[in-house]
């Protein structure tokens, strides 16, 4: 077990020990503070033992770096105490050290006391009785295996890890993000409009909305924490038609929380909400804007009641209706309110939902996300397989609805062309590509094409008239 230093030297002078010259050990040793004055602080680690080094003697240059210091394997460290590596009586001499440990745990350069805690991501580590960290076994909704696996496979698309996202859970994400309920059966088997292609009539290869009807088109919202896509989606979509029908005399951006807190028939609110329910709302009720009625946020893990409904409306003749409250936000006096027309189920020919959306504006359609879609960073989504090899916690899904905008082709690198829809999604400007997302398009990808709807603004002669 006792060599001697020479070894040492030779090790020494590899890439990484360079720091270590032995010239300087002398003096800076006697001068250096002790490593040990509070006891040993990497009371697991493998030292001594890891390049089997054990020192006669006083032997300058028999030792390691050891947390941004440099402690020693010789027996002189026994003489002084504190500037042995933490493994040396135990390794070299075969006793225990000669101070009792400390009470706590190592993490990051610093001591945890006992129940201290630190946060791995989404996962809570907690320091404990016997001196070992203990930490959750969550899985993470940004999870750097799974962006690795993506990024490394060929799937058409990048993931990346959305600052706004970390930190949480997966089970978080799937709770608070998302938040559209399936529509029942009868409402899914809801009526389909076919638009009729004239013969001989070929669609553009690809559309965007926002060039058709440039400043008509609103950006991407963000829902926050709130699980609320049923309003966020249906507001993007109305808000966009409404500026749309009538010809650019009305450009609200409609809001998300008039719906959230007023339309809770048979709604969740920011637990989850129906569409056709939303619509339903916005037909019979109508909403004002975003400016008017703003987004209250919510945070997760916020337990209490729901905010009280601050708008109310009444009938003013031929279906109209008119605001009895003033704005919740007491700087905006426009208190106008929205209405749309019936709401209407688009066929689930891609061709069919293309036609509308050339036609009449941005659609809304139902999504199922997958715990891969968090991750999404840019490219055409399609949801991978990388995490079929993991435990069933690790694949989830959830119900959600976005806003469908355009459509396209693009060619790969490796020679595929993949048909893809653009959509704006509601989880900010700074997620996937500036709020939107790109996705397969003509396979149904995610029940993306299972369940289309298309509205018209409600828009009176009146409306086109001022402004
Ligand atoms: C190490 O130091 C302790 C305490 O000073 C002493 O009792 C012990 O004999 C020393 N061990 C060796 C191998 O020198
Ligand atoms: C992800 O982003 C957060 C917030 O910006 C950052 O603190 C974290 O270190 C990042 N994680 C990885 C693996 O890049």
């Amino acid at each position: 077990m006792w060599q001697c230093p020479l070894g040492l030297l030779l090790l020494l002078s590899l890439p990484g020990h360079v720091a270590l010259g032995a010239q300087q050990g002398r003096g800076r040793r006697e001068l250096a503070p002790g490593l040990h004055l509070r006891g040993i602080r990497d009371a697991g680690g493998r030292y001594c033992q890891e390049q089997d080094l054990c020192c006669r003697g006083r032997a300058d240059d028999c030792a390691l770096p050891y947390l941004g210091a440099i402690c020693y394997c010789d027996l002189f460290c026994n003489r002084t105490v504190s500037d042995c590596c933490p493994d040396f009586w135990d390794f070299c001499l075969g006793v225990p050290p000669p101070f009792p440990p400390i009470q706590g745990c190592m993490h990051g350069g610093r001591i945890y006391p006992v129940l201290g805690t630190y946060w791995d991501n989404c996962n809570r580590c907690t320091c404990q009785e016997n001196r070992q960290w203990q930490c959750d076994q969550e899985p993470c909704l940004v999870d750097p295996d799974m962006i690795k696996a993506i990024n490394q496979g060929n799937y058409g698309w990048q993931a990346g890890n959305h600052s706004a996202f970390w930190g949480m859970t997966l089970d978080e994400g799937i709770r608070y993000r998302l938040g559209t309920m399936r529509p029942s059966s009868s409402v899914m088997n809801m009526h389909e409009i076919y638009t009729v292609l004239n013969p001989g009539e070929v669609l553009p290869t690809a559309f965007e909305a926002s060039e058709k009807w440039p400043n008509l088109i609103h950006e991407p919202l963000d829902q926050g924490n709130c699980a609320g896509s049923w309003a966020f989606s249906t507001a993007a979509v109305a808000s966009d038609r409404v500026s749309i029908h009538s010809l650019g005399h009305m450009t609200p951006v409609l809001s998300p929380q008039n719906l959230l807190s007023c339309d809770t028939h048979q709604q969740q609110g920011c637990r989850g909400g129906r569409l056709d329910g939303a619509w339903w709302f916005l037909r019979r009720r109508g909403v004002v804007s975003d400016h008017c009625y703003p987004f209250s946020g919510r945070e997760r893990d916020e337990a209490g009641p729901a905010p009280p409904c601050m708008m109310h409306s009444r009938a003013m003749g031929r279906g109209k209706r008119q605001a009895t409250a003033h704005c919740p936000n007491s700087h905006v006096n426009n208190n106008d309110i929205y209405q749309v027309t019936p709401v209407y189920r688009l066929g689930s020919n891609d061709k069919e939902v293309m036609k509308e959306l050339m036609e009449n504006g941005p659609v809304q359609a139902l999504m199922e996300v997958h715990e891969d879609f968090f991750l999404y960073k840019g490219g055409i989504y399609s949801h991978t397989p990388v995490s079929l090899g993991r435990p069933e916690r690790y694949r989830r899904h959830g119900t959600h609805s976005v806003k469908i905008t355009g459509w396209g082709e693009e060619t790969l690198p490796d020679g595929r062309t993949l048909k893809y829809w653009t959509a704006a999604n509601s989880w900010g400007p700074a997620w996937g590509e500036r709020g939107h997302f790109r996705i397969v398009r003509g396979v149904n990808e995610c029940d993306i094409e299972s369940f289309v709807l298309g509205v018209w603004g409600r828009v009176g002669m009146e409306d086109m008239g001022h402004h």
